[in-house]
């Protein structure tokens, strides 16, 4: 049982970020000069003021523009989402000078909804849905997709550890955890967690009240929400097991500790005690 409970903890040993989309696409040629007259553009869908063009230029490449018109936020927020789609979903590096108008133009014209009584009503407020049953089609895909992964993590981890000790398996965790994190076609999968080692593995969007659900009550098996695109993303709690205090516990050996400060210069995923929550793993499935 014991030794049952520890594979099932070291499966969530060793992985890096989220796999990327395959082929990075490229940024776009500038664009002609546009129509900056207040009115709504028939084929963005975008509101056409100063501005808007550099957003249907960067932002209309990998998902529709409806995804940007629907959200809202100030200054902070828009960085915010640029900032994250740059870690994880390979948005290209935007110039200062074409990223201070765009996100400008957002604030103005998508900025936080002024409702009057009430506050905004923003989909990360909201408390989780109930997520699907343990037999719908897209849990069990979610499951599937993992299953391999953390098996491919927890050998790697065991392997590495046995063979070259904790500081050459942080060196093992880093360069081969990348290729170890794939899913099956058409899947996405990956880690998250709160107090991050590898800063791409940062909390997306969608995760962000379903993670804060699993801080109140980690033993929750899973989570689900629906996603656009007929989409379910599923999110998992990893624990922290007794081993993973070696890297990742309140008191780590000096070669531990200097091996990861060389390696993660920002750190902050040490000071972990046995059965916090670590993180967790996610992934995006269709949804039929
Ligand atoms: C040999 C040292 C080592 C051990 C032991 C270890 N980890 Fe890690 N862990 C790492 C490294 C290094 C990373 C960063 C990998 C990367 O660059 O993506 C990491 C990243 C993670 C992440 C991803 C989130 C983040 O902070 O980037 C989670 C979750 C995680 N570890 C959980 C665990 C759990 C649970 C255990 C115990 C079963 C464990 N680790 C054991 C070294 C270790
Ligand atoms: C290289 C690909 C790519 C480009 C270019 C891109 N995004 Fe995204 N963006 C993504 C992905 C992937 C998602 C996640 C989509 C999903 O979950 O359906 C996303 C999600 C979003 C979301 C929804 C976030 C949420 O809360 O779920 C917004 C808003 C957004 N992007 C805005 C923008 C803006 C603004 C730009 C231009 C600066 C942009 N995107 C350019 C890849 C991209």
């Amino acid at each position: 049982m014991r030794r049952a409970l520890l594979l099932l903890a070291l499966i969530a040993g060793c992985q890096d970020a989220p796999p990327a989309p395959t082929a990075a696409p490229s940024p776009p040629a500038p664009a002609a000069p546009a129509v900056e007259d207040g009115s709504l553009d028939p084929d963005t869908g975008l509101i056409r003021a100063p501005g808007w063009a550099l957003v249907a230029a960067n932002c209309s490449g990998c998902h529709s523009l409806k995804l940007v018109t629907q959200n809202r936020g100030d200054r902070d927020h828009w960085i915010h989402l640029i900032r994250w789609m740059q870690a994880t979903q390979n948005l290209w590096p935007i110039a200062p000078e074409v990223e201070e108008p765009l996100v400008a133009y957002l604030a103005t014209h998508y900025g936080p909804k002024e409702t009057g009584r009430r506050p905004p009503l923003d989909v990360r407020a909201l408390p989780p849905p109930p997520p699907l049953a343990p037999d719908a089609a897209p849990v069990q895909r979610a499951q599937a997709a993992l299953g391999p992964v953390k098996q491919g993590l927890k050998a790697a981890l065991v392997g590495a550890l046995q063979a070259h000790g904790p500081v050459g398996a942080i060196d093992t965790c880093r360069t081969q955890a990348p290729a170890l994190s794939k899913g099956p076609d058409g899947v996405q999968v990956g880690r998250v967690s709160h107090r991050l080692r590898n800063p791409q593995n940062a909390l997306a969007p969608w995760q962000e009240t379903l993670y804060a659900e699993l801080q109140r009550a980690p033993g929750t098996p899973y989570l689900t929400r629906q996603l656009p695109g007929d989409r379910v993303g599923y999110l998992e709690p990893i624990r922290t097991a007794g081993m993973c205090l070696t890297c990742h516990g309140e008191q780590l050996a000096d070669p531990v500790r200097a091996a990861l400060s060389a390696a993660y210069p920002a750190d902050r995923a040490t000071g972990f005690h046995e059965g916090d929550l670590r993180g967790a793993f996610w992934a995006i499935v269709p949804a039929r």
